[in-house]
């Protein structure tokens, strides 16, 4: 077992829904709601999707959402918080490995992938989901980074492998995105480090 792996996670959302029931109902990612916010409800991909906010807050926004994690301790959490809300026919859960997992070509008007870590080269996976963006489409990327440039010290996703700016807009042909925002933010708490953030806009 590697420390990122699907054991390990399961194991790590075991622990952290056992600390934290409700943690589905957490507000959604800031960064989501500033990228998706007033974007028109259409289908959207959470790849990565854990305990299931982000996918609760978009379908509760009147989005489809296809969400894809491959720890089944956190779908399950997800699923029930969904039909808890009354959200459970506007969201399909899929167990995948985005190591591999394919989305189909051109299908989503919302890609989303938030803090998650891969095992293979960072810029293929980018170019794997945004292949799921439709024309006109956006692609949301988040990765936290390892080390805190404010302090150098490491964060809690040192040892990760995460998007940084540098992967994600490497991995997008220029001539077929729109490079929306690509920056390093601050996390709100004091001390954690920064966000990447990439949003990008798929070219019609
Ligand atoms: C740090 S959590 C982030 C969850 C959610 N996106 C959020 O922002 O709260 C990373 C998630 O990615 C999932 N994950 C990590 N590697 C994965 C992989 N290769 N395939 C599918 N899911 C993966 C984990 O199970 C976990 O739910």
């Amino acid at each position: 077992m590697t420390a990122f792996d699907r054991d390990a996670w399961e194991q790590r959302w075991a622990q952290a829904l056992r600390d934290h029931p409700d943690v589905d109902r957490r507000p959604p990612s800031a960064h989501l709601v500033a990228a998706a916010g007033d974007l028109p409800a259409g289908r959207a991909l959470d790849a990565g999707c854990g305990h299931g906010a982000e996918s609760l807050w978009l379908a509760a926004g009147g989005w489809r959402v296809t969400a894809v994690d491959f720890a089944e301790t956190a779908l399950e959490h997800a699923r029930s918080a969904a039909e808890s809300a009354g959200l459970a026919d506007r969201i399909d859960w899929v167990r995948g490995d985005l190591g591999v997992w394919e989305p189909p070509p051109g299908r989503f008007d919302l890609v989303v992938c938030l803090y998650v870590h891969v095992a293979g080269p960072v810029r293929e996976m980018v170019r794997r989901l945004a292949a799921g963006v439709a024309p006109r489409g956006t692609l949301l990327l988040v990765g936290h980074r390892p080390i805190d440039p404010a302090t150098g010290r490491e964060t809690a996703a040192a040892a990760q492998v995460q998007v940084s700016v540098e992967d994600a807009t490497g991995a997008l042909d220029p001539h077929e995105w729109e490079i929306l925002v690509a920056e390093e933010r601050p996390r709100a708490a004091a001390g954690s480090g920064v966000d990447a953030v990439v949003c990008a806009r798929r070219l019609g």
